[in-house]
C-alpha cells in the first residue's frame, strides 16, 4: 500500500508567529516522512491583500526559509509555490462553473469582509474555489489546517462532490486534520493571536522581541495565577509543572512572565539560528523551490488532463 499524503497551503504574508506554528505549521514536520506531503506557498491567494512586487518576492523567500528552518525535509515534502502550477488557475474556472454564488457568500471569511462594510474583489470571494483547486488536483488523504480554515476544507469536499456527482468519480474527498488542544493559541491580549490583532510572539523572534512581547502579555489585577500568561506558557512546558509553578507564585506575575521569557527563549533559539544559516544560502533555498514546483506540475498535469476528458475538452 502506498503512503497517506498530507497538503496544506501557506500564504506569503509575512512574519509566522508562534500561533501559525502550533496551530499549523508544527504538524507538517511530525507527519513527514510516515505521510507523503505538499506545502503549497500560495502566492496567487496572497494577491488579495499583497500588491506589492518587492514584497511579495521577499514574503515567498521568507516563508520557505520558515519552513525549511522549522525542519521540513524537502526529500520527504514537496514544497512549491502555486504560481509555478498554472493548473491550479485552470482548474478555478472550471469549478466556478458549478459553484453557485449564494453557497459562496455562505463562508466565513465572505461574511466577515461583509459585515465590516469591506469592497470585497472577486478573487477573495472566489478564495475558497482557488483552495480548493490547491488540495483537489494532489488527491491528499490529510489537510491539516488551524480551526478557522475549517469551513474552506468543507467547501473543498463539497466541489469535489459537485464535480464528482456531475461528471463522474475524479477527485478524493479530504478530511481536515486539526489537532486539538492547540487548535487556537491565544495572544498577548487574550484573544486569538493574529497578525492583523498586532498581539503576536514571532515565531523567529529575538531575544529582545520576545521580551518585549511577553512583558505586555495582559493580567488581570485579581493577584491569582495569569490566565493570558499560563495560556502561552503551557506550549513550551508541561501543563503538570506549570501547575506547580504557578501556584506557588501566584500573583508574582513578573517573575512568571520572566520565566516565559526563559522558556520561550530556550524553544525559539535553535529554530532562529537554522533560519539565520539557511538565510545565508538563498539561491540553493530557491533551487529547492522550483524542483518542487516541477515535481507538483506533473501531478497536476496529469489530474486536469483527466478533468478536462470528463468534461468532454479534449477533442484530439
Ligand atoms: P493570521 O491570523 O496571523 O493572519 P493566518 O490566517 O495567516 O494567520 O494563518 C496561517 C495558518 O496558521 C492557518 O492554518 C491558521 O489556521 C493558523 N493559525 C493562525 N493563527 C492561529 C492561532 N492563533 N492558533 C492556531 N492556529 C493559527
Ligand atoms: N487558506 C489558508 C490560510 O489562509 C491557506 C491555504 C491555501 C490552504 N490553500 C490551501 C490551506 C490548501 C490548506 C490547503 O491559512
Amino acid at each position: 500500500m502506498s503512503k497517506k499524503v498530507f497538503l496544506s497551503g501557506v500564504q506569503p504574508s509575512g512574519k509566522p508567529h508562534i500561533g501559525n506554528y502550533f496551530g499549523a505549521m508544527k504538524q507538517f514536520v511530525e507527519l513527514q516522512g510516515e505521510y507523503g506531503g505538499f506545502i503549497i506557498i500560495v502566492d496567487y491567494h496572497a494577491l488579495h491583500s499583497l500588491r506589492n512586487a518587492k514584497e511579495m518576492q521577499e514574503n515567498i523567500v521568507a516563508v520557505l526559509l520558515d519552513f525549511l528552518a522549522i525542519g521540513l525535509d524537502p526529500k520527504k515534502v514537496t514544497i512549491f509555490k502555486q504560481s509555478d502550477v498554472s493548473e491550479h488557475t485552470e482548474l478555478t474556472w472550471i469549478f466556478d462553473t458549478i459553484t453557485t454564488m449564494p453557497y459562496l457568500m455562505r463562508a466565513h471569511a465572505f461574511k466577515d469582509a461583509e459585515a465590516k462594510n469591506k469592497e470585497i474583489d472577486v478573487g477573495t470571494f472566489n478564495y475558497p474555489v482557488l483552495m480548493a483547486t490547491d488540495i483537489l488536483l494532489y488527491s491528499p488523504d490529510l489537510v491539516p489546517v488551524g480551526a478557522d480554515q475549517k469551513q474552506h476544507v468543507e467547501i473543498c469536499r463539497d466541489i469535489a462532490m459537485k464535480f464528482n456527482n456531475t461528471y463522474g468519480e475524479t477527485f478524493k474527498l479530504p478530511e481536515p486534520f486539526i489537532k486539538k488542544n492547540v487548535a487556537v493559541v491565544p495572544g498577548t491580549d487574550g484573544r486569538k493571536m493574529s497578525k492583523s490583532y498586532g498581539n503576536t510572539i514571532p515565531l523567529f523572534a529575538e531575544y529582545e522581541e520576545i521580551k518585549k512581547a511577553v512583558m505586555a502579555i495582559v493580567t488581570d489585577s485579581g493577584g491569582g495565577i495569569p490566565a493570558n500568561v499560563f495560556a502561552i506558557h503551557k506550549l513550551v512546558r508541561s501543563e503538570d509543572e506549570l501547575k506547580k509553578i504557578y501556584e506557588e507564585k501566584a500573583g508574582k506575575y513578573k517573575e512568571l512572565k520572566e520565566l516565559l521569557v526563559e522558556d520561550l527563549e530556550k524553544f525559539i533559539a535553535p529554530l532562529r539560528e537554522r533560519r539565520k544559516e539557511l538565510a545565508k544560502d538563498i539561491p540553493a533555498a530557491l533551487a529547492i523551490l522550483k524542483k518542487g514546483g516541477e515535481e507538483a506540475k506533473k501531478i497536476a498535469a496529469a489530474k486536469m488532463h483527466e478533468v478536462r476528458e470528463k468534461i468532454g475538452v479534449n477533442v484530439y
